[in-house]
């Protein structure tokens, strides 16, 4: 991964050419004045949101580097009477695709008369003859009422496809307008595509909208559908808090989804505050030893009666036997089961010292991020899709929507897919963990 230095280059958003046309929502922009919360297509959103950062840089204010804004323009690219759109959902489930669907969809059609839109099926394999998929037309009746559905009506799969033949699909089809919903795989894919699309020499827009319910998505303050995915796991940290309750010496251990990011883990558990220790992938912790992790939950179940242990998923893959280099169809690492694996170790801990436990296992799995999106993530969704229809329209391309210090913003593609968010073992999210949980800083282990 190459790590980008932010800088106004680097937050430079490409634009397919000139926007000539008067945009049909050039009414709803008179109507609206520069307050703290609208300002012009022409501002920037500033990276940078401490008087440290700002100071730090050395430059003068014009020179600061800050985000495009979203929202309608004035003037647009694309005659949306002959404009043809093409809709794409990639990678694993995320609560908010059928909103996000339902939003790009009602968007086009109500505000800016576009028709025609394709759905196409199970990610990018869709564009590829081969797989044989169906193109289904996405009409403003057809997404009626999907936003009440979980998953994605156009169905989706993991890993690459040839971009030349993606883009050999746009062009027989006369696609000006691609949106991608997926993560950073799948947005890889995507500037694959534009590059393609950009040695063709074609005018076709690649937008995307960031999904993932790890919240890894660097650049933007939180990915849709992140919201509700850790909702429906403090749910879980609620029913293995109750049952650890009700049993003499009850140990719950909760494995949450989180492949490089603890960020599902840890909000989990703040929404329900019932956890005694959360261990995420970003802080290495030990199991033995007098401040490893079995010794402190052997103190706390004795202290208590009984404790809570929350798990992500890619946590302490360093402690589990198997190969660390097989990989998904997306190149993710598949990670060794950190759950079942301390689920047995905590077991025959409590045993060896001849102490009794009754141990309650959690693994909600795949039902956390495959629940309809809540009423937040709706929203977000609905405003995410809005501000790509906005983008694209108005002839952005390779580039993103996100939000940056609570304001919608265009984030070029390349920034977007250069780096991983997680937690900062440093940051106050985690302080509010350690906090909350009252587990010690480190179980004895080297920080990384
Ligand atoms: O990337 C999102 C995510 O939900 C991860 O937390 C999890 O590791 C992965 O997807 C599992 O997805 P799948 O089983 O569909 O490959």
């Amino acid at each position: 991964m190459q790590i980008m230095i932010v800088d106004s280059a680097a937050l430079a958003v490409r634009t397919l050419g000139d926007a000539r046309l008067d945009s049909p929502l050039a009414p709803l922009l008179d109507a609206r004045r520069a307050t703290q919360h609208y300002f012009n297509e022409s501002d920037r959103v500033l990276y940078d949101d401490t008087l440290g950062m700002v100071t730090a840089r050395g430059v003068t204010v014009d020179q600061l580097p800050g985000f495009e804004p979203a929202g309608p323009r004035r003037r647009i690219f694309f005659d949306p009477s002959k404009t043809r759109v093409a809709i794409v959902t990639c990678g694993g489930l995320c609560p908010g695709m059928n909103d996000v669907i339902r939003g790009l969809v009602l968007e086009l059609t109500t505000h800016y008369g576009v028709n025609r839109i394709y759905g196409f099926r199970n990610g990018y394999q869709g564009f590829v003859a081969s797989y044989g998929r169906d193109v289904v037309e996405l009409t403003g009746e057809s997404v009626t009422g999907i936003d009440e559905m979980g998953g994605t009506i156009l169905g989706t799969s993991r890993g690459e496809q040839d971009p030349e033949e993606i883009v050999d699909c746009l062009e027989r089809m006369s696609i000006n307008v691609l949106f991608v919903v997926g993560g950073d795989g799948t947005m890889r894919g995507a500037l694959r595509i534009a590059k393609v699309v950009e040695q063709r020499r074609e005018r076709i827009a690649v937008v995307g909208i960031p999904k993932t319910i790890d919240n890894d998505i660097p650049y933007t303050d939180q990915s849709f559908g992140f919201q509700t995915a850790y909702s429906a796991a403090a749910e879980s940290i609620r029913t293995a808090h109750v049952e650890a309750l009700a049993a003499p010496n009850g140990v719950s251990l909760v494995k949450l989804m989180g492949r490089h990011s603890g960020f599902i883990a840890c909000y989990a558990a703040l929404a329900k505050n019932d956890a005694d220790f959360v261990l995420i992938p970003e802080v290495p912790f030990a199991l033995d030893g007098p401040d490893g992790l079995f010794a402190h939950l052997r103190a706390k179940v004795k202290h208590r009666g009984h404790a809570v242990v929350v798990v992500a998923e890619g946590a302490g893959q360093e402690h589990v036997e198997g190969d660390p280099d097989v990989r998904d169809a997306s190149g993710n690492a598949k990670l060794r089961d950190i759950g079942t694996f301390l689920k047995a170790r905590i077991l025959d801990d409590f045993e060896a010292h001849g102490d009794e436990i009754n141990m309650r296992y959690f693994d909600p799995s795949y039902s956390i991020r495959s629940v309809k999106a809540n009423a937040h993530d709706s929203v977000y969704c609905l405003r995410l899709a809005h501000a790509a229809v906005h983008a694209a329209m108005a002839g952005r391309t390779e580039m993103v929507v996100g939000r940056w210090h609570g304001r919608f913003v265009h984030i070029p593609m390349a920034l977007a897919i250069s780096s991983r968010n997680d937690v900062d073992p440093h940051g106050d999210l985690w302080t509010t963990v350690l906090e909350a949980t009252g587990q010690p800083v480190t179980f004895g282990a080297p920080a990384r």
